[in-house]
């Protein structure tokens, strides 16, 4: 593997695994930000800066063109692995039908086109999740539309799903 080449973390609006996620993918290195809209605010929610990952040398891409214009770099080969964790119940169903809407959802469908790999650390995995709201602890039980769209992407070639930080990292371990 290209050791130049870079590894692009996507974040969506969830706060179920957002500090998991954070604190492993602040220990990478060459790892590019991409946020959607709803991650941005989220951030927020958890008190998080976007001066503090810059600081760290982490670029930040916002959701703030109709194309997805940083998908280019992509286009580029300036990746080897797009990695969608925590990726919301909404970003898995608009993953696992093809659609490209914000972003995250632009860099996985281009990220398969162009055949580098991704890895999914998906919220809504099991019957029951207890979750973390910016205040406190929360259970909610995921539907099965959620469960489906889950299973369904699952299937996708050059797509790693997993269900916990500890397979998060065993995946990332595996492709970098
Ligand atoms: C504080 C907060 C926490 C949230 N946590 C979750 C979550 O854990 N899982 C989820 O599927 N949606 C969560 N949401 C809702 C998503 O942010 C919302 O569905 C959003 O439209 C997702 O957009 P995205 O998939 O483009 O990031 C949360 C919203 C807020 C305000």
């Amino acid at each position: 593997m290209n050791d130049n080449k870079r590894t692009a973390w996507c974040i969506t609006g969830s706060g179920h695994y957002l500090k998991e996620s954070i604190d492993l993918m602040i220990k990478l290195k060459n790892v590019d930000l991409f946020l959607s809209k709803a991650g941005e605010e989220v951030l927020k929610w958890y008190n998080y800066d976007l001066k503090d990952f810059r600081s760290k040398g982490i670029k930040i891409f916002k959701d703030n063109t109709a194309s997805g214009a940083p998908v280019s770099l992509l286009y580029e080969g300036v990746y080897k692995l797009v990695i969608i964790s925590p990726a919301t119940s909404n970003t898995v169903a608009q993953m696992a039908y093809g659609l490209s809407a914000g972003l995250v959802t632009n860099m996985f469908a281009q990220a398969g086109k162009c055949r580098v790999k991704s890895i999914v650390f998906a919220c809504d995995t099991e019957p029951t999740v207890i979750t973390q709201a910016p205040k406190k602890s929360v259970t909610l039980y995921p539907r099965e539309i959620e469960l489906d769209n889950y299973e369904k992407l699952k299937k996708f070639k050059d797509v790693d799903v997993v269900d916990s930080i500890d397979k998060l990292k065993n995946s990332i371990e595996l492709s970098l």
